[in-house]
């Protein structure tokens, strides 16, 4: 328990946190990352570049120091957070190493400012925050279908959209993982390890990719888009994977994660329509949770939302139209934006019915946005459900 000093002095640093938070955080993975370099085996780099890890830190940091009082209210964001560091393996040996590093940072950009009793309680403070996180990623050790990183072997590739390739994986029986027996929950995440030879690149590259089928008959599927952005080099490892990975290749993978899933509750009832709003390679999650859906009750009334740039970038239009194929009240409509308005609230409001429960995927402005039109629509808000292909914290108000 924290001292009722150390709380103070905590919530009192706050405001010189929020307003050096971002410097402090870049400035602490500049010198962890230094002075550690093999958790360049772990980090994204990419991440880094663009500062979307150092804001989502900061801002868990923040939310943390003003919730010392009870930092029970964190737990929801540390399961959250806690699956994607369980994806990527993060063990409790490597949170001394953040704290020490988090420390020195504060101490540099703060100077005189940062007295022995500021850096002591941030240093308790820490400690607390971070033993709540080593105890519930151990809880997603223990539970995780298998342990570490696991082989498996590229069994298919398919071309599912202009710019989308499909992998099937079955794992290899170095794994002893039986896929007869494999409990998949649609709307979870594998996270892949690969070593991509790019620019003499010399480090893992860890990255999630979302099961796209509730069936592993053929195999585990994930798909995969080329990520491409005006005058930036390629996604590394969506590159990687489109350009050398081939069927016969193997691949490393750590168990699915996440806690993007549908509500257990309302799968079997027939009054709450599901509503999945898929943007572009988003619609990977949704697509194996409107598999599920159809297999669990395929009397729910279900409505499929994809928007694409057009129509040969739009992604597994057999694999939706087979599986709506087995839903006996469903709707389907795609939007493409090349040549029609985008969704808003205005479209929202016609084809989604209030009520709803909805699960929502895409970049992140689609998501943002979806998220504020809904807010317009006074939709309610624990029925909206999102999963960006990124750090979610960025996209939540804590
Ligand atoms: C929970 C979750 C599920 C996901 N599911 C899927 C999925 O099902 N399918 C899928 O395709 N993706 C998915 N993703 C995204 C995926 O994990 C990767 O982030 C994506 O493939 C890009 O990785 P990359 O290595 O190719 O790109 P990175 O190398 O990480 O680059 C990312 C982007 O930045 C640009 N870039 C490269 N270098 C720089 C630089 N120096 N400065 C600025 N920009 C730069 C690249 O062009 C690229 O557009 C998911 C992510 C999460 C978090
Ligand atoms: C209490 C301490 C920590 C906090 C508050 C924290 C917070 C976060 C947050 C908010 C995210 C983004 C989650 C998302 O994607 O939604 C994240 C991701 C991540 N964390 Fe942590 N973390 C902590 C400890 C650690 C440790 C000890 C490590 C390993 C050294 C680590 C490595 C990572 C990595 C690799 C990612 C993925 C993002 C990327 O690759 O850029 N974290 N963490």
């Amino acid at each position: 328990m924290l001292s009722t000093q150390t709380r103070t002095i905590v919530k009192a640093t706050v405001p010189v946190l929020e307003e050096n938070g971002v410097t402090i955080t870049k400035l602490f993975y500049k010198n962890m990352l230094g002075s550690h370099k093999e958790l360049l085996n772990i980090f994204n780099r990419v991440n880094q570049a663009k500062g979307a890890q150092p804001t989502a830190l900061a801002t868990t940091v923040l939310a943390a120091a003003k919730q010392i009082d009870d930092l029970s209210v964190l737990l929801p964001h540390v399961e959250q957070i806690g699956h994607k560091h369980r994806a990527l393996q993060i063990m409790p040996e490597h949170y001394p190493i953040v704290g020490e590093n988090l420390l020195n940072a504060i101490k540099q950009v703060l100077g005189d400012a940062a007295t022995p009793e500021i850096i002591n309680a941030w240093a308790e403070a820490y400690s607390a925050i971070a033993d709540i996180f080593i105890s519930v990623e151990k809880k997603m050790y223990d539970e995780a279908v298998w342990p570490s990183w696991q082989p498996f072997e590229v069994v298919s590739r398919e071309q599912v959209g202009s710019e989308i390739v499909e992998f099937t994986v079955k794992p290899k029986p170095a794994s002893g993982i039986d896929l007869d027996r494999l409990p998949i929950i649609a709307g979870q995440y594998l996270t892949v390890k690969t070593h991509p030879s790019r620019h003499q690149n010399q480090y893992d590259a860890l990255r999630h990719y979302s099961i796209c089928s509730a069936s592993t008959k053929d195999g585990l599927r994930f798909a995969v888009k080329l990520e491409t952005e005006k005058d930036k080099p390629n996604g590394l490892v969506s590159e990687y994977l489109h350009k050398d990975v081939s069927i016969g290749d193997e691949l490393l993978l750590s168990a699915p994660a996440g806690d993007f899933k549908l509500d257990e509750k309302l799968k079997n009832q027939n009054e709450i329509p599901l509503v999945l709003l898929a943007a572009g390679v988003g619609a990977t999650p949704l697509l194996a949770m409107l598999e599920e859906q159809v297999t669990v009750n395929s009397k729910r009334p279900i409505i499929w939302i994809q928007s694409s740039f057009d129509e040969s970038s739009l992604a597994f239009k057999k694999h939706v139209d087979e599986a709506l194929q087995k839903a006996s009240n469903s709707k389907k409509i795609v939007v493409y934006t090349e040549s029609q308005s985008r969704i808003d609230d205005k479209f929202l409001k016609e084809n989604v019915p209030a009520g709803a429960d909805v699960y929502i995927c895409g970049s992140f402005n689609f998501m943002q946005s979806m998220i504020d039109h809904f807010a317009v629509l006074k939709h309610q808000q624990d029925a909206i459900h999102y999963e960006p292909f990124g750090p979610k914290m960025a996209t939540v108000k804590v």
